[in-house]
């Protein structure tokens, strides 16, 4: 595997399904871990499960705001002096058909699944460049390959996307100057955010430790190798079925 020892790593939605299994992983491999989420009790009851305490420090942060997000780097560049990696992983999720989304969900969304994703990218480029790298990972989704985007997920999807395009920009922009960036994008998980959704095949859920491994594979990489996007989908994955359903029945006499 990768050894991060002496390696500063932030984790938002380090509470949550994806984010509790990357920590896991992360702090197995002796990173420096600062756990970032609005539930601070849930931090501190999974800094306990993890080896190495000393080297853990849990933030209460809502991803939402401007002033946590600030806060956030600001702590973790006074305490630790340096950002050797930022993993963005907090979100929400949101199933409805958009003429009944609420107003407050779909600010929502747009605020934790992308804004803070791009806030917490430019809070960290300045430390990483004047230390010459650092490494960027979103936890994006594999609904960026559904296009058009999957009935009653189109604003959590077209959020994702645009996120996927920040990404690849953000690595043009940035690698000269040793930085990396990397979207992940998992196919439907079993987490607390899947928990919540109506119409998931329970049978075809991965588990969240997949897609931490990847997370783990982007990071073991040489120097002058960047995972750009890395997809890790069902083998069985929902996906191949119609998203957009067609009429199997002709009316008869119809053209076919
Ligand atoms: N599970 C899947 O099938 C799947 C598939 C594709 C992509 N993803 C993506 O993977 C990421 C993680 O999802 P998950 O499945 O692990 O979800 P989850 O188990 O519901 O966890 C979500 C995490 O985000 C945090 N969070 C939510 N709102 C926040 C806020 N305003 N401020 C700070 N933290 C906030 C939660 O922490 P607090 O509640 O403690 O704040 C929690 O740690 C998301 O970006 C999601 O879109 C998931």
């Amino acid at each position: 595997m990768v050894n991060l020892e002496g390696k500063v790593c932030i984790v938002t939605g380090a509470s949550g399904g994806i984010g509790k299994a990357l920590v896991e992983k992360l702090a197995a491999q002796k990173a420096t871990l600062v756990l970032a989420a609005r539930r601070l009790e849930v931090l501190e009851e999974i800094k306990r499960t993890l080896p190495q305490k000393e080297k853990i420090l849990c933030l209460k942060c809502d991803v939402t705001s401007k002033q946590d997000l600030e806060n956030l780097v600001g702590y973790t560049l006074k305490e630790y002096k340096k950002i050797d990696c930022l993993i963005n992983g907090a979100g929400v999720s949101s199933q409805y058909p958009f003429w009944e989304q609420p107003l407050e969900d779909i600010e929502k969304v747009m605020y934790t699944n992308y804004y803070s994703y791009v806030m917490l990218s430019r809070l960290v480029v300045n430390p990483m460049k004047e230390a010459g790298g650092g490494h960027i990972i979103n936890i994006t989704s594999g609904s960026v390959m559904v296009d058009p985007p999957p009935r009653n997920f189109i604003v959590y999807t077209s959020l994702k996307v645009a996120l996927r395009s920040f990404a690849k920009g953000l690595f043009w922009e940035m690698r000269d100057f040793g930085i990396k960036v990397t979207s992940i994008f998992p196919g439907v998980t079993r987490t607390p955010l899947t928990g919540k959704l109506k119409n998931i095949a329970e049978d075809r859920l991965m588990e969240p430790d997949s897609i931490a491994d990847s997370v783990l594979f982007a990071l073991a990489q040489p120097a002058n190798t960047c995972p750009l996007e890395l997809s890790v989908i069902n083998q069985q994955t929902p996906w191949t079925k119609p998203v957009i359903p067609f009429k199997q029945n002709h009316p008869q006499g119809a053209k076919k």
